[in-house]
């Protein structure tokens, strides 16, 4: 019955491969009831699709972690502060399924959920409090964007129900924000950060990376070289000296504009004014490539 369900929604979209994917939640969470009696662990990977090896590194540690692992699928409406970017988002299900089909066909379930089976009627955020972190970096200049991150892998979570959940430090402050959001909640999850995965010269990977053109792609990996550059300068120079060298870099470029560089403590990422040899620190960047925005980091010790 379960899997007739399957199949049909695969046929549906023309897929023609085997993969387990579910399009609303309660035939998931049934799904994921039968699989509970046979499985110790359930890992989860939540993206918004258009995958790249950076997702899929984070979906081989989870199957290294866990029996199965959730990836659910979903652009998530309420945290795009920038309606034209929402709209443009890359929705590739179809290459996304055979990415996943590569990595394996046994062991992952797919979670492709409308903006109805998560939302209903009401596509709007809750309002939440990270002890301060949301309004650092990404908080300062997406307005609204952690409200509607922290209502979807809420919600996700609970739908899910997860043992062990993978977040990229691709995107540190969320990573930190989702740590937060399970231990404020008390939602019985392991969240576990990932290394970035980058492209051959240095590109962190991203979705949005496809919608360079390609003058501005091959511009791109400036942006990993500063941030190493940053690196070395941080044993013998002061933050604020750093973040000057890294603005000029950035307005003597003819294709990049510096959105912000911030040097940051890594635990309650607010910018550093007086390095500590007891704490750790990293460099935060946002760039704009064209009208695409780009963020990366590095850290410093
Ligand atoms: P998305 O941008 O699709 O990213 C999904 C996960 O993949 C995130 O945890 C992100 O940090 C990680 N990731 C992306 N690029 C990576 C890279 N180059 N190396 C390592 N990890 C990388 O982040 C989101 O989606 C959404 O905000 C989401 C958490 C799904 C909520 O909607």
């Amino acid at each position: 019955m379960q899997i007739a369900s399957k199949i049909l929604s695969l046929h549906a979209l023309n897929f023609c491969y085997f993969m387990t994917v579910f399009f609303n939640k309660t035939e998931l969470r049934q799904y994921l009831d039968q699989l509970k009696s046979k499985t110790k662990s359930l890992g989860f990977v939540p993206t918004m699709g258009a995958l790249h090896q950076g997702h899929a590194s984070l979906i081989e540690k989870g199957l290294e972690q866990n029996e199965y692992v959730v990836v659910s699928i979903f652009v998530n409406p309420t945290q795009f502060d920038n309606q034209e970017d929402l709209v443009k988002y890359p929705r590739t299900l179809d290459t996304d399924v055979e990415l996943l089909t590569s990595i394996s066909e046994d062991n992952i379930v797919v979670y492709a959920p409308t903006v109805d089976d998560i939302y209903g009627d009401h596509v709007v955020s809750t309002a939440f409090s990270y002890d301060g972190l949301e309004h650092e970096m990404e908080g300062r200049f997406r307005d609204g964007h952690f409200d509607g991150v922290g209502t979807i892998v809420k919600r996700l979570f609970e739908i899910v129900q997860p043992h062990n959940a993978y977040f990229g430090e691709k995107d540190f402050q969320q990573l930190m924000i989702i740590k937060k959001l399970a231990e404020k909640y008390d939602i019985p999850v392991n969240v576990i950060g990932c290394k970035i995965h980058r492209a051959s010269d240095g590109l962190a990977m991203s979705s949005r990376n496809t919608r360079l053109k390609p003058e501005f792609r091959k511009a791109a990996p400036f942006i990993y070289k500063t941030l190493k550059a940053a690196k070395e300068k941080f044993g013998t120079k002061s933050a604020n000296k750093i973040t000057e060298w890294v603005t000029r870099q950035f307005e003597n470029h003819d294709l990049l504009e510096l959105e912000y560089f911030i040097i940051a403590d890594v635990k309650t990422l607010k910018t550093v004014k007086r390095k500590s040899n007891k704490k750790k620190y990293r460099a935060f960047i946002a760039v704009y490539a064209d009208d695409i925005r780009l963020i990366d980091n590095i850290a410093l010790n």
